[in-house]
């Protein structure tokens, strides 16, 4: 087992759940300290220490470092991007005053190592959308995607300036079967599995036309441990790297769900979160992740649907 400590903030999320048990498999149960200001999520009872714990509470997180000698932190709560457009000074306040408390005190306690995590929602509607470069034209339109940005040139700065060993990854949208989804622009391809399973149609937020680069959460969670495993040395980039697995349309997720429910009807209703996608990359060019820590995605569009309908009927205890 290796000798770290970690805390996860926002452990109740669609990643944290996730991350939390993944990370307890590598360092073992105890040695991963899970808080969220909700209930401990139901999938985490029991698989190791759980506290209530508010992100913006920085004394609470610094007496939590230091009674649990923690070596890693994984600051995960944030207001997502739907979430955030309602009420855009609340999410401001929240995704970067958790941030900059979080890497206050990890200067100040030192050898604390922090993973942060940024979005494809840094970039914007200049920025190039086919295979989006790691270095490009950066005019985030949502004020979850100006925090995401600013959040990164922020763990430049800490980088930089104090030698803050920060780390941060640009997630496309992620799709998994365990955790619900938190709100985000690229929710409806975990709810159309749902709807799918448990309806036989889905009626979809954007049209059927529209790319967006995801990733199944296994890949995801995979990518974040080991680009905290590597030697510093590989991390060469300051700024959150771009990771990529697949770009897909509605229409075309709908066609791998149909291949196993042909019965399996899709149709289209645009809202607001259609803005919001129009203003992001198709797909991302991921070569830096790739060259530098060795990055590798496992999952493509059809081996996703198979696993995620295969554990969703085991979830919903239905028979398709
Ligand atoms: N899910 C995605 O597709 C995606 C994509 C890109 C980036 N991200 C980023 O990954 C991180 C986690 O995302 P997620 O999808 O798990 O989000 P989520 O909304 O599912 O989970 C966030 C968690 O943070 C908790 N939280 C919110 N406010 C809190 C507070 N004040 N104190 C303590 N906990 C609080 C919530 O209760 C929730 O459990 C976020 O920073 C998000 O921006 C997610």
């Amino acid at each position: 087992m290796k000798n770290e400590k970690v805390l996860i903030l926002g452990a109740c999320g669609q990643i944290g759940v996730e991350l939390t048990y993944a990370l307890r498999n590598v360092y073992g149960n105890n040695n991963v300290v899970a808080t969220d200001i909700q209930e401990e999520h139901h999938l985490l009872k029991g698989t190791g220490p759980f506290y209530h714990l508010n992100v913006m509470d920085s004394v609470g997180i610094l007496a939590m470092i230091k009674k649990e000698n923690i070596t890693q932190v994984y600051l995960l709560a944030a207001l997502l991007s739907a979430t955030g457009e309602k009420d855009p000074k609340k999410a401001w306040d929240i995704n970067m005053q958790s941030l900059l408390q979080v890497l206050d005190i990890a200067v100040q306690e030192k050898n604390v190592r922090v993973y942060w995590p940024s979005s494809i929602a840094v970039f914007g509607s200049t920025t190039p959308r086919e295979h989006t470069p790691q270095q490009t034209i950066v005019e985030p339109r949502t004020v979850y995607g100006i925090s995401k940005y600013a959040g990164e040139l922020w763990c430049q700065y800490y980088r930089q300036r104090w030698g803050l060993d920060v780390r941060s990854l640009r997630y496309p949208g992620l799709i998994s079967w365990k955790g619900e989804p938190g709100g985000g622009t690229t929710d409806y391809a975990v709810d159309i599995y749902y709807e799918a399973l448990q309806h036989g149609r889905y009626t979809c937020f954007l049209s059927e036309d529209t790319y967006l680069p995801m990733m199944y959460m296994d890949d995801a969670i995979r990518g974040t441990i080991e680009l905290m495993e590597a030697p510093l040395d590989k991390v060469r980039s300051s700024m959150a790297y771009n990771i990529g697995a697949m770009s897909f349309s509605p229409k075309e997720i709908a066609a791998s769900i149909q291949y196993h429910i042909p019965e399996f009807k899709i149709d289209y209703a645009p809202d607001f979160r259609q803005q919001i996608a129009d203003g992001w990359p198709k797909s991302i060019d991921d070569s830096a992740a790739r060259s530098d820590w060795g990055w590798q995605h496992n999952f493509d569009l059809n081996r996703m649907s198979n696993d995620m309908l295969k554990h969703l009927k085991d979830k919903l205890e239905l028979a398709v």
